[in-house]
């Protein structure tokens, strides 16, 4: 009786093909300097995966209650400011890396990287105070998770691991919007360049901390037309229907000042590499020509009440907050009255993730993962050489 899986046997022939075969997919990506990509974020509401579920803070803060999550991605309100998934999970998907837990999430494994973003918080400490985790706390945070893999993985792993990670950083709105324009104290104190001035000086302080500790490769989402959240829009005194300007303008200054820190530090630290994007100007023509982007409603939110559904009441059930939901947050730019729609989240991730470096740059997403060497060619056929023509942001 023949043993049934005889070295010779075509069924073993046909597992040992399997099995060279499977080898050779996973080696095409398991390099040992390739292998071990983490992806960690900082940031507020638009990264905010629900670190806000876990600590004490007002309504407005959270977002773990219907409608968000309204398209079902998710099979419940998990904490995130949209009706699906936010800019960060997808490219975690292309990255081919699981969703990115939040740091607060009991029993999280941080292997893959951490999720840091707390709705509200801004890069100085005296945005929305005691209500947040601010920029600083989240580098704090970080210092934990980059210790423990140290422990779990030896120092060699885990420095490799740091260096070759993306780290994503989308935070400011909070600091001009809650910090400045609606803080009569910081208004009298400083004129808007002075806090500006402070506000990006602090964000190059905690760039800096993160490359002394290793970090290498970074993604930068600069500020959208901030006046033009539909919240600011029914807010602006002008009430002809317009964005509010005064605050773009303040986002507009913000993401120039970001602009040109990028380049000098580019210059300054050695293996400083960052993708950066004109997001202000991306985000403002989806909401002049919201059809031309698959879009039907580019100032409206689909969740919300009053004018342009501005009044931020979507999902609070408390006495008096009204709210109305639309049938079909796709068609719209905005989800709430501060927050873009999944659809708008999935558009900006496929930008970062592989647009040419007129749009994204110097790097883009898929190159800081994947490295640049293995996709040059393919650059030089789509585009020429490109890393010229970044540096025009406006
Ligand atoms: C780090 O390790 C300590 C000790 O095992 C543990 O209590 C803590 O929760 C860990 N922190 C993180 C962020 O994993
Ligand atoms: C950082 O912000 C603080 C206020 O929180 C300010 O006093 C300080 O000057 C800022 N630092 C820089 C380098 O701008």
């Amino acid at each position: 009786m023949a043993r049934p899986f005889s070295s010779s046997s075509p069924i073993s022939i046909f597992f040992a093909i399997l099995l060279l075969s499977i080898n050779t997919i996973s080696s095409s990506r398991g390099s040992p300097d390739e292998a071990a990509t983490a992806f960690f974020i900082f940031g507020d509401s638009i990264v905010d995966p629900g670190n806000n579920n876990y600590i004490e803070t007002t309504p407005e803060k959270k977002a773990n209650y219907h409608p968000y999550g309204h398209n079902g991605f998710f099979d419940k309100p998990t904490g995130r400011f949209t009706d699906g998934r936010v800019i960060v999970d997808f490219i975690a998907e292309y990255a081919k890396l699981p969703i990115i837990p939040p740091f607060l999430q009991p029993s999280a494994s941080f292997i893959n990287g951490a999720n840091f973003g707390s709705a509200g918080a801004g890069i100085l400490p005296e945005t929305n105070q005691g209500l947040v985790i601010d920029l600083q706390t989240q580098l704090k945070q970080f210092d934990e998770v980059r210790s423990n893999l140290t422990e779990e993985l030896g120092v060699e792993k885990a420095r490799e691991l740091i260096s070759q990670a993306v780290y994503f950083i989308s935070i400011g709105s909070n600091d001009y919007m809650i910090g400045y324009i609606l803080n009569p104290t910081m208004r009298e104190a400083y004129l808007p360049e002075e806090f500006v001035s402070m506000v990006i000086g602090n964000l190059s302080q905690s760039i800096q901390a993160l490359y002394d500790k290793g970090a290498r490769k970074f993604c930068f989402l600069s500020l959208c037309p901030l006046g033009c959240l539909p919240a600011l829009r029914a807010a602006n005194p002008k009430a002809d229907g317009g964005c509010f300007e005064d605050i773009s303008a303040l986002a507009s200054a913000h993401n120039n000042a970001l602009a040109a820190v990028l380049t000098s530090l580019a210059h300054i630290f050695k293996g400083f590499k960052y993708a950066n994007t004109d997001f202000y100007s991306w985000l403002k023509e989806r909401i002049h020509n919201p059809s031309k982007y698959g879009f039907k409603d580019g100032v409206n939110a689909c969740c919300g009440a009053g004018p342009y559904r501005g009044v931020f009441s979507c999902g609070k059930t408390k006495e008096g907050s009204d709210y109305q939901v639309c049938d079909s947050p796709e068609d719209y730019v905005w989800w709430d009255s501060f927050h873009a729609s999944e659809r708008i989240h999935e558009q900006v991730a496929k930008l970062l993730w592989s647009d040419p470096p007129s749009s994204v740059g110097p790097y883009n997403l898929e190159k800081l993962f994947f490295g640049e060497e293995k996709l040059r060619i393919a650059d030089v056929v789509d585009e020429g050489d490109g890393l010229g023509d970044f540096g025009t942001l406006a």
